[in-house]
């Protein structure tokens, strides 16, 4: 196996089996064989013992050649007692005290199996508001957000993950003022990503700089009016400052919501790729793209990916089965609806092999092409499951009943950020650029360690032009634009996050979301000079191009940046 010396020592300290003293029981190896075992089981009632060691070898092959890898709780927790596979939940938060600690043990339930929770806070009474019982007044979304936060920061996940959380709040909630610049200190409610639930309504106001009205989330009257252009603006500011809220199109999650009988989407994971109903999980798994090139990394291997795209998806539905849910609730929504969400991984490194820069059109043309091409695979490879093994269950509640499509299930494509599963796997996040050609790294012994970003590595090498000099030095600058070392086609093709226009990551966004069937997760990074105007124009332009929301980040705006590249010494 491939695996990097961090992939090793990831999997090591989180992901492989240990007894009680902390020594290892399996190798990563030993894990890859551990998930595809459990993993393949779900096939036992479709096919004998042989068919069945097939499709393990498939799965174990798929993993062990780092082309798909499911989502971190799956690696940790398949074929071990507790069993529970997803990274992704929504739990709904009622307005009752009953409902709001319910919505806070089931969270915590959650985190500690390794999987992360969004809420919707729309549905609590406004501050100050009456409580019937006690006669005396409500505390409001923001102050319950804290109550969440801590009991998050109380449950550290066993060790293997920390807690992350989703809060949403509608625009329309009176008290969405104090939710926009609830986490202007940064020290606060740190457990939690934050995004305004915008309605096509919103930003309509915005356009046309009219007035709004916030509603009362019980009786649904209007309370209060407030101008659309300046809270936006204060949004913009908030972002701007640093990175927080982001938004999200709840309309769009909607408009997308394959079972509407079922109920309304609220939110999403904590990420924003996976919009979910109340009490719904899903799995999610990407196909590591740099392994989809064709040998002579020319170009994308189509027959690879489709064959990776179906096992893939075989694999992700068997999850389903075999996951150990922590909730009767959980269990009965997603195996229900029987959503799954495939995506990619190393995306940028993908086009720098390919000598196509990540800022240009010819990537967005591509970007297209391949992700049309996976949705269609994997859509037609639900459809084939359903014929096998039956539609999902709640089938007759969706728009492909009515559409007679049969589908295994609900939605099959999602965009994760791969934070974990890029590193084991050795390639870019994603769909993120580059974020560093090289960088620097201390070590416990205080000396220095240059990473290379190794399909720069390579290029470097072949075009003779690789140095330890250079690698530090492009370290220390953090990108190669303008650098005279290096040729100008390499300069055009390895941009970094940085050197990327903020335009271009909106439409490589929009690109990617055009065949996504839940979302797609996706920072649009900024330079630290930006201004609030450049952020306002980010979030037009992921409106005006059907993204499903949009979170950006500032650079050096939050102080404690992990990466921070070129101010290395
Ligand atoms: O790469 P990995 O499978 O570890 O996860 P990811 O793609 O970075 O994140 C996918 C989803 O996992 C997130 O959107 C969250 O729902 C969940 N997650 C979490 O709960 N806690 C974390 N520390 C990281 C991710």
């Amino acid at each position: 196996m491939k695996l990097s010396e961090n992939a090793v020592k990831v999997l090591e300290k989180r992901y492989l089996e240990k007894d009680e003293n902390g020594n290892l029981l399996e190798d990563c190896e030993g894990m890859f064989r551990r998930v595809a075992k459990a993993i393949a089981s779900a096939d036992a009632a479709y096919t004998d013992e042989k068919g069945l060691a097939v499709i393990e070898h498939e799965f174990y092959n798929m993993m062990a050649n780092l082309e798909f890898l499911p989502n971190s709780p799956t690696l940790m927790n398949a074929g071990r007692p507790l069993g529970q596979l997803s990274a992704c939940f929504v739990l709904p938060v009622e307005d009752t005290m009953e409902g709001i600690f319910e919505s806070i043990k089931n969270a915590a339930l959650i985190h500690k199996s390794g999987g992360g929770t969004g809420f919707s806070f729309s549905r609590l009474r406004a501050k100050g508001s009456a409580v019937n019982s006690t006669g005396g007044v409500a505390s409001g979304p923001v102050s319950f957000m804290k109550v969440f936060n801590a009991a998050t920061e109380a449950v550290k996940q066993g060790g293997t993950r920390r807690g992350a959380n989703m809060g949403i709040l509608r625009i329309d909630h009176p008290d969405i003022m104090e939710f926009i610049s609830c986490k202007s200190d940064n020290s606060e409610i740190t457990n939690f990503n934050l995004s305004v639930g915008i309605t096509e309504d919103f930003m309509r106001a915005v356009e046309h700089n009219l007035e709004y009205e916030l509603l009362d989330p019980r009786t649904k009257k209007p309370v209060a009016k407030l101008n659309a252009r300046e809270v936006f603006d204060i949004i913009v500011e908030m972002a701007w400052e640093n990175g927080e809220p982001g938004i999200i199109f709840l309309d769009r999650l909607n408009r997308d919501n394959v079972t509407p009988k079922l109920g309304e989407i609220e939110s999403t994971n904590p990420c924003g790729e996976q919009p979910l109903l109340p009490y719904e999980a899903c799995n999610l798994g990407s196909i590591n793209l740099y392994n989809m090139m064709d040998d002579a990394h020319k170009g994308l291997d189509f027959e690879k990916l489709e064959y990776t795209v179906r096992k893939a998806v075989r694999f992700l539905d068997n999850v389903i089965e075999v996951n150990k849910y922590p909730l009767p609730e959980i269990d009965r929504m997603t195996r229900g609806t029987r959503k799954i969400g495939l995506g990619v991984m190393g995306w940028a490194d993908t086009l720098c092999a390919l000598g196509v820069a990540y800022n240009s059109q010819a990537a967005i043309d591509l970007a297209d092409k391949v992700m049309s091409f996976i949705n269609d695979t994997a859509q037609k490879a639900s459809q084939n499951l359903a014929e096998l093994k039956g539609v999902f269950p709640f089938y007759e509640d969706s728009i492909y009943a009515q559409k007679g499509i049969k589908m295994r299930n609900a939605t099959t494509t999602t965009i994760a950020p791969t934070g974990t599963l890029s590193l084991i796997a050795g390639v870019s996040s994603g769909i993120e650029p580059i974020f560093a050609i090289s960088y620097i790294r201390n070590v416990m012994d205080n000396s220095e360690l240059v990473e290379v970003n190794p399909v720069f590595k390579e290029a470097a090498l072949s075009g003779n032009f690789y140095s330890d000099e250079l690698m530090k030095k492009i370290a220390r600058v953090g990108t190669v634009k303008n650098m005279n070392e290096v040729p100008t086609n390499v300069q055009e093709i390895f941009v970094t996050a940085h050197d990327v226009l903020p335009e271009w990551h909106v439409k490589m966004q929009a690109a990617f979301q055009r065949h996504t069937d839940n979302a797609v997760s996706k920072t649009v990074n900024l330079s630290h000079d930006a201004t609030t105007d450049d952020v306002r124009e980010v979030f037009t332009l992921a409106y005006k191009t059907q993204c499903k929301g949009v979170t950006i980040y500032r650079d050096g705006s939050r102080d404690l940046q992990v990466l921070n590249i070129g101010k290395v010494k």
